[in-house]
């Protein structure tokens, strides 16, 4: 039997490289994509994998041509896969007003098309073969607005609309689409939106646990084990998901009371 193949975008950091790894110990092909080819090339032999079971391309998922060559490159190697993860993301927190625009262009050209052109190069050789599973990684920051990250939510509440039509859509072909709100997680990214966090921010993300990444792949590869189309790390992201419009409500006014404190002189 072949081994299954995953194309992970951001596959060479934090939650994607974690998942990745999960994949490569069950004897999976991999392939990674991201824009820096010496962390790709590092992440690639991190996952202890026959060379030729892993493929490391240096793309941005920005540039739609470029992501197609890729894919395609990817599945000629190691076949249509079986599995897409979409994790190339970004973040940067800051107060709207001190934002420039083309941060937030850069959150939905990245965190939104990035993904959706992926999905572009990939659901059609999955729909040939009447079967595939496609994973997109939001955010729990797409379940709540959050004070600072107003160019980072609207990205991943649009990447929410995305996966919520494509379930319905897919199904018939035998695609499973499913869609990830991860919590904050220790990663790089997470070590870069620290430096440009608001204190209010920071009050209101304080309170929750940060989880490591390789904790959040063990959940991502669970639920896709179990078909979810939600998959949500943690009591606080499961609450939030199936409660949000209930609970909404109490957290905004819980974030108020934690911006006044953080404001009063
Ligand atoms: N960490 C958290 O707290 C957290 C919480 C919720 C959701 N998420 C989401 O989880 C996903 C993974 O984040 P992470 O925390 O694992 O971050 P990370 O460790 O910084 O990894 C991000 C990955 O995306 C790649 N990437 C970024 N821009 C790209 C582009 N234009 N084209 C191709 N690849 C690109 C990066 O590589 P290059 O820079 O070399 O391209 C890297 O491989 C993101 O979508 C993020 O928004 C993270």
């Amino acid at each position: 039997m072949t081994a299954k193949h995953a194309i992970i975008t951001g596959g060479s950091s934090g939650i994607g490289l974690a998942v990745a790894k999960i994949l490569a110990n069950r004897s999976w092909r991999i392939t990674l994509i991201a824009r820096n080819a010496e962390r790709l090339n590092q992440a690639a032999s991190s996952l202890n994998i026959p060379e030729d079971h892993s493929l490391a391309i240096a793309t941005d998922v920005t540039n739609q041509n470029d992501l197609n060559v890729a894919i395609n490159r990817s599945i000629e190697s190691f076949g249509t896969p079986d599995l897409l993860i979409t994790s190339a993301g970004i973040a940067h927190p800051g107060h709207f007003q001190e934002l420039d625009s083309k941060i937030f262009q850069q959150a939905m050209e990245i965190n939104y098309f990035g993904t959706l052109y992926a999905i572009q190069a990939t659901a059609p050789a999955m729909r040939k073969v009447g079967k595939g599973n496609i994973v997109m990684i939001s955010s729990g920051a797409a379940l709540i607005g959050v004070y600072g990250y107003s160019a980072y939510c609207p990205s991943k509440f649009a990447v929410r609309g995305l996966a919520e039509v494509l379930r319905g859509e897919f199904k018939p072909d035998g695609i499973n689409v499913s869609i990830v709100y991860p919590p904050d997680t220790e990663t790089p990214q997470l070590e870069q939106e620290n430096k440009t966090k608001p204190a209010e921010t920071f009050a209101i993300s304080g309170n929750a646990q940060t989880w490591q990444a390789g904790n959040v792949a063990k959940v991502i590869i669970k639920g896709i084990e179990k078909n979810r189309f939600s998959i949500t790390p943690g009591l606080e992201m499961t609450a939030l998901e199936r409660l949000g419009s209930l609970i909404g409500p109490l957290l905004q006014s819980y974030f108020d009371y934690l911006v006044r404190k953080v404001r009063k002189p």
